[in-house]
This record gives structure tokens, sequence and C-alpha cells, in this order.
């Protein structure tokens, strides 16, 4: 499909077989005959071990994002138990790692501003430790590309492993989705068609089971897109958190991280351009979340893989959303695993992909997909009957957003797809608080809602506000979609006519910064263009009298943030940390 594709890398059958363990990385810490490492030996046998436990065998770090405060991981402890028990079945040492856990329902204002900090500790605790190769354990939606950045880096072999989709949830007679079905029912409660009761009824079970949003929200799209990179093993994008397969997967992957010690697969044979198409394949054959643009842009950049928002538009345009899933069709990730999985669906789509991708598994992608099939065309549709016959996210750009914005064109409503409204601007978050509500607010159903400041450096953290609210007086009206624009991302697991990660943002002097409510603004999707009618003299007016806003940090962490994050259009990494130029090995001292 690609020119830009790299050649692919050799199959399993390359792989090395040699299993000397002088040349195990962890070697480096336990075999010499010195100072050092008898402090490294000694103090392993502090914690009741011997040298059977450790000495010439793979070390494999177990890197799991566990914690109290991440509601999708809660199986997490026992399924690193699992882990281990396949690490110790293959022959290998397990060591449980714990690693910052980024909960997208706790962390304020946005877990977006941790994954590069995640991404750093995963990187640096696999490069500074005696690891030979890592599993690693995450799912809730920034876990999965910040370890998989840090695997990179680190180019220590590793395998992913999902935490799975929780289950289904049912309320009354419907079939409750994560997050999609929350704006829905709060949207209905705004209107007031829904009473207390009935609210907290759908509070009580919309959460059933441990595991990660059911619907292909930003978890889903991102574990479908590890294991579309060749990342996982076959068939762990979709399997349910919290059955019994989810074990056997866990023990499964243990195992794998052991030959992947020996066979020494390591990331940069992974990350490959044509790897990356594969991964665009899948985020819009599934109609997947667009925050994983944001993902797949730094995971190409950190493996030195040129990408540009353009790749993503010229894949679109070629591929079929055969995903019927919500939020953009009908159905939940259970549904889809029984359907065939992510494996089923891309066994119907072989010929758009690079089947000859190495996956962590040792064989292609090609091998892994070979005898997959569909078991459900409902679920997963032919490519005679797709969702729809173009992919599932566009990215448009004009005098708005030179550097281009995105929308989830399968999950808008399609009679605002070519749309010219008057803008209804908030300056920023606290603006649109007070005022989306205001009776008076000036504001009707072709009005063109406009948030600024709401991107990587100007919220900062590029939170998931995106999907701004409709005004209740509208809602109460019957509307339930409107033109909605902003540099923010949005939750996978919503939907909407929303513009999202206008680039450059409004906080650097984006043209969004000068928009005033009153003024025109068109999209058309079909055409890929976003343009603002505005006279260029008055253009330039705005933009002589624009102040650039007070920077608010000077220490820590956030002074970093807002000093390196590259923008949307580039993946929102730590400039610092973007290309695989090899770093030191940590041998020496
Ligand atoms: Fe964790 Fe959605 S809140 S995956």
């Amino acid at each position: 499909m690609s020119s830009q594709a790299n050649a692919p890398h050799e199959t399993s059958s390359a792989a090395s077989t040699d299993r000397d363990p002088r040349k195990l990385r962890s070697a480096r810490w336990f075999a010499p005959d010195d100072l050092r490492s008898f402090g490294h030996r000694s103090r392993m046998k502090q914690m009741g071990l011997d040298n059977a436990d450790f000495r010439d065998k793979p070390i494999i770090g177990i890197l799991n994002t566990w914690s109290d405060l991440n509601t999708c991981h809660s199986h997490f402890k026992q399924r690193s138990d699992e882990v281990k028990r396949g690490i110790l079945q293959a022959g290998g040492f397990p060591v449980e790692v714990p690693v910052m856990s980024l909960g997208e329902m706790m962390m304020k204002p946005s877990t977006m501003l941790y994954r590069n900090l995640l991404a750093m500790e995963a990187e640096e605790v696999l490069r500074c430790h005696p690891i030979d190769a890592a599993v690693l354990m995450g799912g809730c939606d920034k876990t999965v590309p910040a370890l998989l950045m840090g695997a990179i880096s680190a180019n220590v072999p590793s395998i992913f492993l999902p935490a799975g989709p929780m289950l289904k949830a049912r309320w009354r007679n419907e079939t409750l989705g994560s997050g999609s079905d929350v704006w829905k029912y709060w949207a209905e409660r705004c209107a007031g068609n829904l009473c207390d009761n009935d609210w907290n009824e759908i509070e009580d079970c919309i959460g059933r089971s441990a595991g990660t949003c059911m619907t292909m929200g930003t978890a889903s799209t991102m574990a479908c897109i590890a294991e579309a990179l060749g990342m996982t093993l076959p068939g762990a994008a979709c399997t349910p958190a919290v059955v019994a397969e989810h074990s056997r997967l866990a023990v499964a992957s243990g195992r794998r991280a052991v030959d992947l010690a020996w066979e020494r697969i390591t990331p940069d044979q992974i990350f490959t351009a044509a790897a990356i198409d594969n991964a665009i394949v899948t985020q819009q054959t599934i109609g997947g979340s667009t925050n994983a643009i944001v993902h797949i842009l730094a995971l190409a950049r950190r493996a030195g893989v040129p990408l540009t928002l353009e790749r993503f538009d010229e894949i679109s345009q070629k591929v079929p959303v055969l995903g019927d899933l919500r939020p953009g069709g009908r159905y939940l990730m259970e549904d889809f695993h029984a359907a065939g999985g992510l494996s089923g669906l891309l066994e119907r789509l072989k010929d758009l992909l690079h089947t000859n991708c190495l996956t962590v598994s040792g064989q292609t992608l090609g091998e892994t997909i070979a005898n997959s099939r569909v078991n459900d065309d409902e679920v997963i549709r032919t490519r005679q009957n797709p969702v729809s016959s173009a992919g599932g996210t566009c990215v448009l750009r004009g005098n708005l957003a030179p550097d281009g914005c995105v929308i989830k064109s399968v999950a808008a409503d399609p009679r605002l797809t070519k749309h010219r409204g008057r803008a209804v601007v908030f300056d920023n978050y606290p603006d649109l608080k007070a005022r989306i509500n205001d009776p008076d607010l000036d504001v009707d159903a072709d009005s063109v809602l406009v948030l600024r400041s709401a991107g990587p450096l100007g919220a900062p953290g590029f939170p998931e506000w995106g999907m701004l609210p409709i005004p209740n007086k509208l809602l109460k009206q019957g509307v339930r979609d409107m033109v909605r624009i902003s540099d923010a991302r949005m939750s996978g697991t919503s939907y909407g006519t929303c513009v999202l990660h206008v680039s450059p943002e409004s906080h650097t002097g984006g043209p969004l910064a000068l928009v005033q409510t009153g003024d025109e603004i068109e999209i058309d999707i079909e055409a890929r263009k976003i343009h603002w009618h505005v006279d260029s003299e008055e253009a330039e007016r705005r933009r002589a009298a624009w102040q650039p806003p007070i920077e608010r940090f000077e220490r820590g962490y956030n002074a970093m943030f807002a000093k390196h994050v590259t923008q949307a259009h580039e993946g929102c990494d730590f400039d610092f940390l973007e290309g695989n130029t090899p770093d030191y090995e940590p041998d020496i001292f």
C-alpha cells in the first residue's frame, strides 16, 4: 500500500535461537566477578532468592500500571500473578515493577498531561534495570501509548498485555456503552427527560466489571492498534478483561516474553513505517478514536518514522469502516470479540495491510490473521456492506487550522458534514461552563460553538473538552448535535460533529485565537475543508491586537511540559524524546 513502507522484517524463522545466557542483557548485572556484581547478586539473595532463581535465565520485567485510583485496572494484581506464572513456566524469572498509573476517571486536568511522564518512566525503568524483556500491562487510554513509547525508546524486547474491555452493561432494556451512553443520557437529563432515580440507576450499572471502556473509545482503539502493530499476542485487543480467556492471555504473554528475550526481537524490528501504516488502517476501519491520531504520530516519531497528518487522510480515503462499533456504530467490544475480534476484521482487509510485518508472536501479521474468521457480519461488516466506504476520521485544513485538525466523520450527524454557521466563541473552559446554559446566550441549532485555550499548552495538557455541551435550551428543543470546533481532544467514547485538535492551538497565537462571536465558519468534510470567513485586513488587525497569554508555570513537571510539548499535529511528545538515536546502555557503571 505504501511507498513510505520500510522493507519488511524477517519472520521468526530468522529469530535468534542462541540461548547463551552470557548474551542476556541481565548478565551484565549478575555474571561478572567484580564488586558491583557481588552487590547485585547478594541483594537478590537478601530477598530469599537463590542462583537457581535468577542466574543464567531471562529476567522479565512486568511493568504494571495497577493503582487503586485506576478504575479500569483493578484486575491487574491477579493478572500480574498470571503473567509471572507464564514466565516461570518458560524458564524466565519475573520481576514486577510498578509504574505510574494513568486512570482516566480520576486525574485532572487530563491524563494526557502525564502520558509523556509515564513514557519517560517506562523507558528509564527498562533501561536502568537488569531486564531482558518486558510485559507491558496497560489499557486505560494513555497507558497504552505511554508504555509503547517507552519501550520503543529503551528498545528492550517487550510484549503488550491489554487490560481488556469491561463487560457490557445493561439498564432496563438498554445495553449501555461506557462514555457514549453517559453523554447521551446526560443530554436527556438536561432536556428534562430523565429523573434523578433513572440517572442514579445508570450510575449504578454502567461500570459493570473491571476493564477498560467497552465502546470503541481510546482504550479499545489503542489496544487494537497495539495488536495491529504486532506488539500483542493475536486476539489480545478485544478479549474481555474478566473472562478466563484473559487470564490465559496473561499467562501466554508471560511465556512469550521469555522467548522474546532469547530471540532478541526488539521494538525497532516491530515499529517500521509499514507497521505504522497498519496502525492507521486499523484506526480507520474500526471507526477508532481521534486520540489515536495523536498517539500514532508520537509512536512513529519515537521510532524515527516520518509521519504527518496527510498520511492519515491518504489511508482514510482507501479504507472502509468495517467495525460497526459504538460510538460510531451499534455494538460493543464484547460483541466484537465474539464476532471474531480484530484478527477477523483485519483478515477481511488483508489486501490493504502490510502483512509481512513482524509481530511479537514471532510470526508475521499475515500469519497471525491467516486462519481468523468472522462469526457475525453485522458486527464486522463485509467489504460489500461497510459501515462507511471510507475511513472513520478525516483531516481538515484551511485558514482556521493551517497545520490541520481532525473530525470523527463516522460519528458526525450527516446533516452537518457540510455546514456554514455563525460562531459562538468561548475563551476557555471556565467561560464555557459559565455561559453555555445562559438563557440569554445568542445561539441556535445552526451556530458553530468554538472553544479555545484547550490545546496541549492552553489547558494545559490537551484535555477532552472537544465535545462541547449542547446548550440546555437547544436540548429542550430537540437539538442533539451541532458543529463544534476547538483545539481540544475529545473522549474516544464521544460523538457528534466535533472538529478537534485545531493546530496551531490558540495559546500559541493560532487563528483560533482571533475568531470572534458572529464570524462565519464553514466546514466541508468531503472537501476536507475548514474555512473562517474573515476579511484579511480584519484578521491582521486582530492579530496585531492579540496578546500572548502569560505563562503560568515556573517550576516542576508543568514547566517542563510547557517548554517541550509539541503541537497536536506533531504528536504532543516532548521534543527531546523524539527520534531513535541509540541511548547509552548502563553497563559500565
Ligand atoms: Fe479507563 Fe475509559 S476510563 S478506559
